[in-house]
């Protein structure tokens, strides 16, 4: 009974193994596809957000530990952003030694589109 039962948790991890090793491979969806000729800035905004935000503002810019960045913009402008990502601010680590100075202007350009 027990030994079936193992048996079959080792299947199922198996299974997700597979399922997920797939998933990061060519099967996912294409989403630069549509958009290629513009927008090539936002999306390395996002790109950029994925990587080194999203721990602490969320997937949706809701926020986490860091607070909702949903209306950012609405409320720093876009030297304001690149001032707290450059230099940080209480929680939040400054990134002016581990991103380009590109790299903080076109997430801070994306965070002030979102009004
Ligand atoms: C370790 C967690 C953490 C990470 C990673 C992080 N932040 Fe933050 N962020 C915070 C916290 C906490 C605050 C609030 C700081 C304060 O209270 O003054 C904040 C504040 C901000 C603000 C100001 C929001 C406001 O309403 O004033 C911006 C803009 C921001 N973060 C952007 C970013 C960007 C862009 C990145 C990625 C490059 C990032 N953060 C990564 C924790 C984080």
């Amino acid at each position: 009974m027990s030994r079936l039962k193992q048996f079959s948790v080792g299947v199922a991890i198996v299974l997700v193994l597979l399922l997920s090793a797939c998933g990061g491979g060519t099967t996912g969806e294409v989403p630069n596809k549509d958009n290629s000729g513009e927008g090539t800035e936002s999306s390395e905004a996002v790109a950029l957000y994925k990587k080194r935000c999203i721990s602490c503002h969320g997937t949706e810019l809701q926020g986490r530990a860091g607070p909702n960045l949903q209306q950012v913009g609405a409320k720093l402008t876009e030297e304001e952003i690149v001032d707290v990502v450059s230099n940080g601010r209480k929680g939040m680590p400054k990134f002016e030694s581990s991103l380009t100075t590109e790299q903080i202007q076109s997430l801070a350009a994306w965070l002030a589109e979102h009004k």
